[in-house]
């Protein structure tokens, strides 16, 4: 039993350790904390030889030895300046690793694949990142110097006392020895409460991010109740294991100064017999008295260290999990130049959950410079295909290629920046719609291009009409804009990049008939001399494709044109026939429509 805690002890402190080696402090500023930790300690330890050697001196010879009263006060100021310097240096080295840490984390945490978020609450990362680290900086900053330099003392401080007076030292040691039984299984229960409330706490902290970050949902389902009372629970259990807490720290706090205080009466009984009987000296029993102190507020403090190290050794574990998550960028080769071609789907394999698989053996050509549309119902895929195509899940096996290479070939970066796309759900981030029109834009682009491209997205008026035009801020997931700007700010994004291939996921299903016409014509033009993949369930946007490809199953049940698949696909005319009912509403040409979804 005691062998595990000391190997658990261990592994805590080297863990402890591996994280402040992440802040790099250098060799110099740990040397100079080292010295300075021994300076403070050595301080405290001469102070009460030095005091036994003031009063033996001063009751022998009847008068005050103003010269050790000097030296006494220096070693004093000494002490002081040198624990106060320190204090700043190791706060130092706490905020560089803070710094330090939450770095690596966003570093590492920006790279992960899209799976991991899929199965991660978003707030698990910022969890890391703030809370954690923060734990962690706690206890570097304030309990580790103190824990340090309270070794020293205390091993010294014994050493020293056994030099004064082995018996009292030995009568002093079987008290401690005590008292250290009674409180390690408090301090055990403690940990494991620690741990309890640190889940409970990622818990709670998961739970009001996701339910705030969908306030709308909430709100119009009037869900707030539910809400209040889903969170109740999770505050009464906290509350459950902090009443826990605070009563074990009710019966520690009582325990501690009753040691303290029997201590200091068993030491003062048993050191004044020996000063009677002219065993030792009044300075020599005032020395251990004081050496007592050094000995009871350093272990007062390691149980706070201890406390702290298992709360700080549970959140670097956590901060270590995230940072050896395997990045989606360790599967580079990143060697090849990318070269536009036809893209081909080889007998793709993929599925989300194991064992249900979405796609078989899915085969399909998309033309260099085509436009090809993807059509079927919901769930049948489409956006799958685009987020294969874009790499954020791997097909389980089959390939997707580009000319004569394999995408996965590319390094990502590379093979992201030729692919454009236009998400379904087109979220925006807060900042101005400059930022969100030129994210991830590597060159500057002139406010002539800028203004093109806003031409071109149907955007001009819009902007026009709001104070502060392109360097209005738009709120966090664009909640000030309607989901039709919010589609045009996408598309005019989608064009700035400029990439040979466009994934148009749903692009233009928020925007209204007469909008979306004169979009089309900006799609046209957009989709001129790159590879255009559409998805929709709208047949304006599928109609004009030199490719369709209908989607049923997980695999593709016909292919052709328009005018091919309304001959040979019934489940196409099908789909068309829904299509067409949903565009009467959008006041299209209803002669044209007819004769088009005619077969
Ligand atoms: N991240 C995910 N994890 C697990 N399953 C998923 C995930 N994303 C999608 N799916 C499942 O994969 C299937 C295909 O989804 P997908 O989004 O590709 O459909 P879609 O054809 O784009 O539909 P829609 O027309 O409604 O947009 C669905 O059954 C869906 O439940
Ligand atoms: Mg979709």
């Amino acid at each position: 039993m005691r062998f595990y805690v000391t190997v658990n002890l261990m592994d805590k402190f080297k863990r402890l350790l591996k994280i402040i080696n992440y802040a790099n402090p250098g060799k110099g500023l740990l040397t100079a904390i080292g010295l300075l930790s021994v300076l403070g300690a050595t301080s405290s330890l001469l102070f009460p030889v030095m005091t036994q050697k003031l009063i033996d001196l001063a009751s022998n010879s009847g008068q005050l030895p103003t010269e050790w009263i000097g030296i006494l006060i220096a070693v004093l100021l000494g002490g002081s300046v040198a624990s106060g310097y320190n204090f700043f240096l190791v706060g130092k080295v706490g905020n560089r690793m803070l710094v330090n840490i939450r770095a690596k984390i966003l570093a590492k945490a920006i790279y992960l694949p899209v799976p991991y978020f899929d199965n991660t609450p978003s707030a698990e990362p910022a969890s890391r990142a703030v809370n954690d680290t923060e734990i962690i900086n706690g206890v570097v900053s304030q309990h580790f110097e103190p824990f340090i330099s309270g070794l020293i003392t205390l091993v010294a401080s014994l050493v020293i006392l056994w030099i004064l007076d082995w018996q009292l030292t030995a009568v002093l040691f079987a008290t401690l020895m005590i008292a250290f039984l009674i409180t390690v299984p408090i301090a055990a229960k403690l940990t494991q409460l620690s741990k309890s409330v640190q889940k409970e706490e990622a818990n709670f902290l998961s739970f009001i991010t996701e339910r705030f970050a969908q306030i709308r949902l909430i709100k119009a389902y009037n869900a707030e109740q539910e809400t209040l009372a889903k969170s109740q629970q999770t505050l009464t259990n906290l509350y459950d294991l902090g009443l826990k807490e605070v009563r074990i720290g009710a019966i520690m706090a009582p325990i501690a100064g009753m040691t303290i205080i029997s201590t200091l009466i068993i030491i003062l009984v048993f050191g004044a017999t020996r000063v009677s009987q002219g065993e030792i000296t009044i300075g020599t029993l005032i020395a251990f008295i004081l050496y007592l102190f050094n000995i009871v507020f350093p272990l007062i403090q390691f149980t706070y260290f201890f406390a702290e190290l298992n709360k700080a050794a549970g959140a670097a574990e956590r901060v270590e999990e995230l940072l050896e998550e395997t990045s989606e960028q360790s599967t580079n080769k990143g060697e090849l130049c990318f070269k536009p071609g036809d893209i081909t789907l080889q007998n793709v394999h993929f599925n989300f959950e194991p064992k249900v698989p979405l796609f078989k053996r899915l085969n399909m050509v998309f033309p260099k410079n085509k436009k090809i549309a993807l059509v079927g119902a919901s769930g049948a895929g489409k956006s799958t295909i685009f987020n294969l195509l874009l790499r954020f899940y791997q097909p389980g096996s089959g390939n997707i290629k580009i000319g004569d290479h394999s995408i996965f070939e590319f390094s990502l970066e590379d093979w992201r920046k030729h692919v454009a796309l236009i998400a379904q759900d087109t979220p925006l981030l807060s900042g101005s719609i400059k930022d969100n029109l030129t994210l991830g834009l590597r060159q500057e682009i002139s406010q002539r291009d800028l203004e093109k491209v806003i031409d071109a997205a149907e955007l001009t008026e819009f902007i026009k009409t709001i104070p502060n035009g392109l360097e209005a801020p738009v709120g966090e997931k664009g909640v000030k804009l309607s989901g039709g700007q919010k589609q045009r700010i996408a598309i005019a994004r989608a064009m700035l990049q400029d990439s040979p291939v466009l994934l148009c996921d749903e692009a233009t299903s928020n925007l209204d008939a007469t909008t979306e016409h004169k979009l089309q014509q900006a799609m046209n033009n957009l989709a001129v001399n790159r590879t255009t993949i559409v998805s929709a369930h709208r047949l304006s946007t599928v109609i004009d494709a030199d490719l369709i490809y209908v989607l049923k199953g997980g695999n593709v049940i016909a292919e052709g044109t328009h005018e091919g698949l309304m001959k040979n696909s019934d489940y196409y005319q099908e789909l068309v026939k829904h299509q067409f009912s949903a565009l009467k509403t959008n006041n299209e040409n209803p002669q044209q429509l007819e004769a088009l979804v005619t077969p």
